[in-house]
């Protein structure tokens, strides 16, 4: 499935604040949040709505409104929890699942070491948050992993991802649809996004 791209003026604003290495650890986690509340806002374009009733202070009506218990959004542990604030902005209600992957510094595959998900995962609508998608090495094996679980409806938010990481992902997971912020041009030789904005987990949580 080919990714969505969501453009937008503020968000090209807010990337090149979040981008930029003189931006200091609480601009850089509003920042996140932020674009999330975007990518949050794009991916949920297709949510199914029903039918309510409701009264306002001049008469009852009817109104839409999307089930939001439907939906568990899964971040990859560390830096896709920093994405959590903006989603729950949008989706108070939503349930978070975790999964806690890194990546061997030297092979660059990811090892999994946490995983903890809402009851009945597998009749929800899943959304994997993490804001960098570079080799997609973490993205494909969080995927893999809930699909085992028996995860039918898989969407993955990031705020940047690299072309590498794209293809990767579109050709391993091909039913999943990716929403990003920025196709960025290209990985360095240690598998970090260029431009990018460098590590985002160590930016968001002030381990540089
Ligand atoms: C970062 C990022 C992704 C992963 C992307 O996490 O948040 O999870 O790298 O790289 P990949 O597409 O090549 O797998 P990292 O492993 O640095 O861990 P952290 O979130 O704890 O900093
Ligand atoms: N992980 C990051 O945090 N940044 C990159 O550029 C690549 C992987």
């Amino acid at each position: 499935m080919k990714p969505i791209k969501v453009e937008h003026p503020l968000i090209e604003h807010k990337l090149a604040i979040l981008r930029d290495k003189k931006t200091g650890t609480k601009e850089f986690r509003e920042l996140i949040s932020e674009i999330t509340l975007f990518l949050c806002y794009e991916a949920m374009k297709d949510a199914k709505l029903h039918e309510v009733e409701i009264e306002t202070p001049l008469t009852k009506t009817r109104a839409k409104m999307i089930d939001e218990n439907d939906y568990v959004f899964v971040p990859i542990l560390r830096a896709g929890t920093g994405m959590i604030d903006g989603i729950v902005t949008m989706i108070p209600n939503a349930k978070i699942g975790h999964i806690g992957l890194y990546r061997n510094e030297e092979t660059l595959k990811p090892v999994r070491y946490y995983y903890k998900m809402p009851k009945g995962i597998e009749n929800k609508q899943v959304i994997v948050i993490d804001p960098m998608l570079a080799t997609g090495g973490s993205g494909i094996d969080a995927v893999t992993l809930l699909k085992e679980d028996g995860v039918k409806d898989i969407k993955f938010l990031s705020i940047i991802a690299a072309p590498e990481g794209l293809i990767k992902m579109q050709e391993t997971h091909p039913d999943v649809k990716i929403y990003c912020a920025a196709i960025d041009d290209h990985l360095n030789d240690v598998g970090y996004i260029v431009p990018g904005l460098g590590d985002a987990g160590d930016r968001i949580f002030g381990t540089v």
